[in-house]
């Protein structure tokens, strides 16, 4: 008898997130650049905004082109309501459409209420707070045109239950979760998603600011004893991209069991 081969035609698959466009702010470095990675490495086109790491940035994007990837650079600082503006403008004049848009630039100033000063506190509520009301509301007039969107908005586990030396940093990471709350009920009659991905300690630029010995003595409060990889953050926020389209209002939590 005959014996037949069965042979596996292997369709490739196509990419979750091919023609879409990403802006994610902050993506120069540590979570918003593994983020900008994780969303080209599915398909996404990804604008990466920064402030002023030009270098790590332009290194960011040569590396997503020679991944098969496609991406823009666009500096601009988000604090400032024109520059935030003009950046997303900017990206709608050559893309035509935004479809992701990952609100992760942030900043740390810690020191105690009774030392912080005025510029302490107003730098991070406008870099961390502001800036998402600024972008969001740059970018909802084309997300509602298009009847889509997927709005990403990097909290803290520091907003959720409060820590030490940072009234500024809580105070503009709860404002977040608020915020998105609101935008999710507005926008979920135009297929706009909005959610928060609330990291625990991850392993950037922002933790090498804190003392050697205040590292352990964390890490030895976090119950899966360590810190977080900015890939394990992105793969959070990717999820709710590409997989989340009924999931609206909510927050993910990345922090290792410190917060629950
Ligand atoms: N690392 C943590 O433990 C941790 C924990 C919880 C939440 N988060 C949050 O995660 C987000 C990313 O933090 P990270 O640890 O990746 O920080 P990071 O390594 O210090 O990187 C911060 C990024 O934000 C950009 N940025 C800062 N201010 C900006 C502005 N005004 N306009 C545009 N871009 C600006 C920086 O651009 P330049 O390079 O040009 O300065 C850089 O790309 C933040 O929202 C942070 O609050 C971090």
């Amino acid at each position: 008898m005959a014996t037949t081969t069965l042979t596996e035609t292997r369709v490739p698959l196509t990419p979750p997130l091919q023609f879409k466009i990403a802006l994610v702010t902050g993506a120069s470095r540590g979570i918003g650049r593994a983020i900008a990675r994780e969303l080209a490495d599915r398909g996404a086109t990804v604008v990466i905004n920064f402030r002023n790491s030009v270098g790590p940035a332009e290194e960011l994007r040569q590396e997503i082109e020679h991944n098969g990837g496609e991406a823009h650079l666009l500096r601009g600082d988000v604090s400032n309501r024109l520059e935030a503006r003009r950046l997303v403008r900017d990206l709608l004049d050559i893309y035509g459409r935004l479809d992701i848009l990952v609100n992760n630039a942030g900043i740390t100033r810690d020191r105690s209420i009774r030392r912080m000063s005025d510029e302490e506190w107003a730098e991070v509520i406008e870099t961390n707070l502001n800036s998402i009301f600024y972008c969001c509301s740059a970018a909802i007039p084309a997300m509602v045109d298009q009847m889509y969107g997927r709005i990403i908005n990097i909290a803290s586990f520091s907003g959720q239950a409060g820590n030490f030396g940072q009234a500024n940093y809580a105070a503009s990471k709860g404002g977040i979760i608020a915020f998105t709350k609101v935008l999710a009920l507005e926008l979920a009659k135009y297929n706009i998603t909005a959610n928060v991905v609330a990291p625990g300690f991850t392993a950037t630029d922002m933790l090498s600011a804190i003392p050697g010995d205040i590292l352990d003595q964390i890490r030895s409060r976090i119950p899966l004893r360590r810190f977080a990889q900015p890939e394990e953050i992105a793969r959070a926020a990717a999820f709710l991209i590409c997989d989340g389209d009924y999931i609206t209002g909510q927050q993910i939590n990345i922090n290792g069991g410190l917060y629950m």
